[in-house]
């Protein structure tokens, strides 16, 4: 860890009015969602011309039904049974020091279940269905009902059960429409992002004195500008990621980093560890 990087940091959160905490897969990543682009990353089993589009997924749906089927399971699974880490909770622990927004790329509610209470998720929710006409929830799962889903997934991944098995059970329990308007609330590659999130993440990135980015690669577009456009409007960027970033880069695990930072800013200043 780079100590003058860790005290640019402390000495800016103390004086910050705004912070914007910029999250990616890698804050999930010790609750055991995994992340998308690490050696075992998801997009290593899943190739996104297959699966990160809805045109892909379709076209794999007709030629490999089981193949999509054990996609969701794996997108599903890991988000039914997630816990917030502490690397969520300190940055919910964050707003009862200084205005704070979370704005996720996630799509698994673990900021909200760790009680941060301003979050824009961008790039949507897996525990939302949608109105696409309006974008307006039409339905919220709690991560039991998640955990259902997973148990049917797995009997048809496992040929335990048929496709027409697992398609009748999903009737019954995901809120189709006739119209075929209602879809879960995610955003894939070659959609627009969430709205209104996106436009009042840009906001607000614009107007924040601090932005911290957390485990993300900074790889993937529109969302990987929010650092930049906070940095053109005069905000001090942390980035809190194992792998190297550019500017004042806190090395290491959401869960451990993030306690600290949140104890040193708003209690004591203490030196971290070198490694
Ligand atoms: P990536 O998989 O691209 O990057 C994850 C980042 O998390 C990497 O920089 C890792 O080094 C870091 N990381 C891993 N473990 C960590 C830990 N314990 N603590 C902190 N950091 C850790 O995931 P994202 O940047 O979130 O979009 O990916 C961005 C978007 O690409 C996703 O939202 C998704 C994906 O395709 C869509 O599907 C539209």
């Amino acid at each position: 860890m780079n100590t003058d990087n860790w005290i640019t940091a402390v000495l800016a959160l103390r004086k910050a009015k705004k912070v914007v905490v910029f999250t990616g897969a890698g804050i999930s990543a010790e609750s055991g969602v995994p992340t998308f682009r690490d050696t075992d990353g998801f997009w290593q089993r899943f190739p996104p011309e297959q699966f990160a589009t809805w045109s892909g997924l379709v076209q794999t749906a007709v030629s490999s039904p089981r193949s999509v089927a054990e996609f969701v399971l794996n997108v599903v699974e890991p988000i039914a049974k997630a816990e917030a880490n502490a690397g969520h909770q300190a940055v919910a622990q964050l707003e009862k020091h200084v205005r704070t927004l979370v704005v996720t790329q996630n799509v698994d509610g673990l900021h909200q279940s760790a009680g941060s209470t301003e979050v824009l998720e961008i790039h949507g929710s897996l525990l939302e269905v949608v109105d696409s006409s309006t974008g307006n929830t039409v339905h919220r799962f709690h991560r039991a009902d998640l955990a259902r889903i997973s148990d049917t997934l797995h009997s048809y991944v496992s040929q335990r059960t048929s496709l027409f098995s697992l398609l009748r059970y999903l009737r019954r329990v995901y809120p189709f429409d006739w119209r075929g308007r209602n879809r879960p609330n995610l955003v894939l590659f070659g959609d627009s992002l969430a709205e209104p999130a996106w436009s009042n993440a840009c906001q607000e990135a614009e107007n924040c004195d601090v932005l911290i980015s957390v485990g993300t690669s900074g790889l993937v577009y529109p969302a990987a500008m929010l650092p930049d456009r906070a940095e053109s409007a005069g905000a001090t960027i942390i980035a809190v990621d194992p792998q190297p970033c550019l500017g004042c880069w806190l090395q290491g695990n959401a869960g451990a980093v993030l306690p600290k930072l949140v104890q040193d800013a708003f209690g004591s200043l203490s030196a971290p560890q070198s490694k």
